[in-house]
Order: structure tokens, then C-alpha cells, then sequence
């Protein structure tokens, strides 16, 4: 029988919290208050992603969750020497490796472990060196994670967004390939994370995926504060996960 790890983590991407901000500049709202609302709603790590264009999260930002939260930081970053640099300065709990386009509004798909593998290889090995927990952020799919696997790294984060754009059979489909990928990412010996467009109506299949021990959200609990409040919008996630979880401990033990 599959393990299974009873407690699914919940990482806040506090990312669009900066976006509003920075639509007037100024300081509200203030990323690091969303940081402890988190906390308190029940959130077990905060991520942020600091981009080369500095759209949302600015390095003022990272610096003040570093110095200031009581989660541990999943710093999201591209793989270049710019953001190596910055990582291995504050030295976060966890860097979440991502692909980057300037022109993408949002990260629009995995990384190509196998074709950047020369390019991933040596940040890898220096963000394991200093002890952060490195997670590659790829797509369901087998020679990616073992890519993955083959660069060292201990965690990959497998990409929900086309699960949760789709509907229907086609998002069946979508969901059957996650649930493929991450039972090969516990046969292979890789932490599961997964992330990216879920939702109060999409996280609960995610959720029960006995594998995935760590999701991570972002725009949809930002956009569900305006109508409720973020600690609401993250109390009601975290619920739907337990829930989520328990029904499959239920099913097990029955
Ligand atoms: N995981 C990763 C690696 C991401 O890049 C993002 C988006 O920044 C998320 C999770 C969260 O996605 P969303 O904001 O759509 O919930």
C-alpha cells in the first residue's frame, strides 16, 4: 500500500499581495502583515517569488519575511546567478526552482529539467551545499522527474495549472497524470509538492493525492480576501485540505 502522509502543509504565495501594492506603490498592503495573517489562518510556510523584473515581491520584501516571520520562506526563483546569489545570502528554508519568461504573466508551465539540465546542475548543487531544501517546479511527467532526480534535488513541485484550466474529462486526464507522477516521485525517493491555480473547487482531488505532502497557493486566496478577508479565504483552504485528507485516511481505515 501506498504511505501515507497524513498532514498535507500549506505554503501562502503571498506574491499578489505585492501586485496591489505596487499598482499605487507605497506599502499597502504590506506582503509581510499578509505574512502573519497567514500564520495565524493556519499556514505552514510562506512562498514568495522573486522575479528579475521585480513585478511583485521586491528584495526589500524578502529581506523583511527573512527577518520577520515565524514560517519558514519558500523562496521561488529562476535559475540564473542573479537569484542564486540572493538566495544564498538570506539562506531561506526552501527554494522552489521556476522557469521565467519576462512576458508570461504568470509561471505558464514546468521547468525543462532534462534540456537546462548543464544550466540547473551547478545552482542546484550550490542551494543543496548551504542546506536549502530545493524543489524543481516541472510537469507530470516521468523524465522530468527523473531529471529531477538525477540533478540532486530533493522535492519537485508538479504544476496544477493545466489541471485546474481545464474541465471535464479533459481535467480528469489532467488529474490522472499528477497522480501518476507523484507515485513515480515517491518510487524514485522525491518529497511531492504541488502548486499553482488551485482553488476552493480544485484543491480537493489535488489534495487527496496520497503522495503530495505540500501544496502551495497564491492568486486565488489574494483574489478570495477581497470578498471574505485572507485569514477567512486561508482558514476555508486549509479546511478543504484536512477534509480532503481525512477522507482518504477514512477510506483506508474502513
Ligand atoms: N507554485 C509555484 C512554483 C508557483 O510559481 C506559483 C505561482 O507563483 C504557485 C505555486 C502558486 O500559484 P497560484 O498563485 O496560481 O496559486
Amino acid at each position: 500500500m501506498t504511505e501515507l502522509f497524513d498532514y498535507l502543509r500549506l505554503g501562502v504565495n503571498i506574491d499578489h499581495v505585492a501586485t496591489i501594492r505596487n499598482a499605487r506603490g507605497g506599502y499597502h498592503p504590506d506582503p509581510l502583515r499578509a505574512a502573519h495573517v497567514a500564520s495565524k489562518a493556519g499556514a505552514d510556510g510562506i512562498t514568495a517569488h522573486l522575479r528579475e523584473d521585480r513585478r511583485h515581491m521586491t528584495d526589500i520584501d524578502i529581506s523583511r519575511l527573512i527577518a520577520d516571520i515565524d514560517l519558514s520562506l519558500n523562496l521561488e526563483m529562476a535559475a540564473t546567478d542573479e537569484m542564486l546569489q540572493i538566495a544564498l545570502k538570506h539562506c531561506p528554508h526552501a527554494a522552489c526552482i521556476v522557469p521565467e519568461k519576462r512576458e508570461e504573466r504568470t509561471t505558464e508551465g514546468g521547468l525543462d529539467a532534462t534540456g537546462g539540465y548543464d544550466q540547473l546542475a551547478p545552482i542546484v548543487a550550490a542551494l543543496v551545499e548551504k542546506g536549502i531544501r530545493v524543489s524543481l517546479f516541472i510537469e507530470a511527467d516521468g523524465r522530468q522527474l527523473d531529471a529531477a532526480k538525477s540533478l540532486g534535488a530533493p522535492v519537485i513541485e508538479l504544476h496544477t495549472g493545466a489541471y485546474c484550466d481545464k474541465f471535464g474529462a479533459e481535467r480528469d486526464d489532467e488529474l490522472q497524470r499528477i497522480r501518476e507522477a507523484a507515485t513515480y516521485a515517491a518510487e524514485i525517493g522525491l518529497e511531492c509538492h504541488a502548486g499553482h491555480g488551485l482553488g476552493f473547487d480544485t484543491v480537493a482531488p489535488i489534495a487527496e493525492i496520497p503522495q503530495v505532502v505540500e501544496l502551495n497557493i497564491g492568486h486565488f486566496l489574494v483574489g478570495e480576501a477581497i470578498f471574505g478577508g485572507l485569514e477567512s479565504s486561508i482558514k476555508r483552504m486549509r479546511s478543504l485540505m484536512d477534509n480532503a485528507r481525512a477522507d482518504i485516511s477514512d477510506r483506508r481505515s474502513a
